[in-house]
């Protein structure tokens, strides 16, 4: 098939390749023309592992190719918008005006039986508002909402091999030749045998925000946890271990520690909040509240841990950053919790020195009146206190006998239970992580 994909971030540029892997004839649009003509050299403008290699695979098949000109998008049956929803400044709702504007490119190429599929996360109702306009300019253009649960650092597996396929089509003759379009595009994913769910619009968009609410949910509830087995002296990575053998409840996402960050839980969950308030359900979600709540203290909690390591003041303290991506295998910083702490710490009066195997660039871009270091010994050279924030596996394999004679005191705080408690305290380290014993 002829498929178009409307922004090439980090779903769109994943979902592009992938969709030409499959074996269609993919045109990637986007308005960043050095994003474009990196994606051309088979360059992620992103840290991805594997998708390099994947664009390389299907730009040299002639299959895939990116371009700046929403003119090209023009002949595919299939439209796919991937483009960005950030949360508004100063609000809690989701920014849609990169929706909107790539629907309304899209208008102007769109033809009577050709797919427009949204993959965006957007506020349950936008589909059926987008559907409409749609169906006033091009009538017979199609529209379906297939939200995509991509997690950064796995995205190339999990575009190519999803768990479920969720569709929201229209009712009727609509949603038939909808649902057919899609099952032509995921042929081989859908052939593998993968659940499918095909429901309306408003369920379809509720299925992403509610699975990114529960995720954060869990997260949060071992954080909950963690907070009471510091005030009691339990160890939470027990407890998890424990409870998590319970398959109802299972062990996945219960890692306590920082808690989440990133591109979508945070800004995910507010939105959520926001259109639940806007539809009058607000005390639905209020919880959700009480989630962000657990996990922005977390973060705190993490600076007084420093402080209390380092004698009672951070004032003139050297302090390592070990991690500045919101989690491993991705340069991502958006509302990564290791930077937010980092910044804490410095605000505080701590030397700060950051580090991180793929997200130095993006953190000096963003935050440059931060320190970095290319590696972990170089930051933490004669540091009172080495801080692990990120649980990259150059971090987890760090030995520590090695390390602790680059710093000035060994103290090490493990911010993502990624160390080996044991093998670490045995190296003479004074080991302390959120939610476990100080021993
Ligand atoms: C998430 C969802 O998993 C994905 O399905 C959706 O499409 C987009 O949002 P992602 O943001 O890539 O994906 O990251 P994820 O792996 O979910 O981690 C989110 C954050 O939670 C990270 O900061 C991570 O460090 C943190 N986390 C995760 C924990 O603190 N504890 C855990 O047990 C798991």
């Amino acid at each position: 098939m002829k498929v178009s994909v409307v922004g090439c971030g980090y779903l769109g540029a994943v979902h592009a390749a992938a969709m030409a892997e499959l074996g269609h004839e993919v045109v990637g649009v986007d308005v960043d023309q050095r994003k474009v003509a990196a994606l051309n050299e088979a360059r992620a403008p992103f840290f991805e592992p594997g998708l390099d290699e994947l664009l390389g695979r299907t730009l040299g098949a002639g299959r895939l190719r990116f371009t700046t000109d929403f003119g090209d998008a023009a002949g595919a049956q299939v439209h796919f918008v991937c483009v960005g929803t950030p949360q508004k400044r100063g609000e809690y709702a989701a920014d849609l005006r990169y929706v909107e504007a790539a629907t309304e490119s899209l208008l102007a190429v769109l033809q009577p039986g050709e797919l427009l599929v949204g993959k965006s996360t957007v506020p349950v109702g936008t589909a059926a508002r987008l559907a409409e306009l749609v169906d006033g300019k091009v009538p017979g253009a199609l529209v379906a909402w297939n939200p995509e649960f991509l997690r950064e650092g796995f995205a190339v597996q999990d575009t190519l091999h999803p768990d479920r396929l969720v569709y929201g089509v229209p009712s009727g003759p609509d949603g038939e030749r909808a649902r057919a379009l899609l099952d032509e595009v995921y042929t081989t994913i859908v052939a593998a045998g993968t659940p499918q769910v095909v429901t309306d619009y408003a369920t379809a968009e509720m299925v992403k925000t509610a699975a990114n609410s529960f995720l954060a949910t869990k997260i949060s509830f071992i954080n909950a946890m963690a907070e009471l087995c510091e005030a009691t002296g339990a160890d939470v990575k027990q407890l998890a271990d424990a409870i998590g053998f319970d398959d109802r409840i299972g062990r996945k996402f219960l890692n306590a520690g920082l808690g989440f960050g990133g591109g979508c839980l945070p800004k995910d969950i507010r939105a959520f909040m926001a259109r639940a308030g806007e539809l009058g359900a607000d005390q639905a979600l209020t919880f959700l509240r009480e989630v962000d709540n657990i996990n922005m203290r977390r973060r705190i909690r993490m600076v007084e841990l420093a402080r209390e390591v380092c004698d009672g003041s951070l004032l003139g303290k050297r302090v390592a950053v070990l991690g500045a991506a919101f989690k491993p295998d991705s340069d991502d910083i958006r509302d990564s919790p290791a930077l937010n702490v980092a910044q804490q710490l410095q605000l505080q009066g701590a030397v700060v020195r950051v580090t991180d195997p793929a997200a130095l660039d993006n953190s000096r871009r963003e935050w440059p009146h931060l320190d970095y270091a290319a590696t972990p010994e170089e930051a933490a050279e004669r540091a009172d206190a080495v801080l692990v924030l990120t649980e990259w596996q150059q971090y987890k394999q760090l030995d520590p006998v090695a390390f602790g004679r680059v710093v000035a005191r060994k103290r090490v705080l493990d911010g993502r239970q990624a160390l080996d408690r044991e093998a670490w305290t045995a190296a003479g380290w004074s080991y302390r992580a959120l939610g476990r014993r100080s021993d």
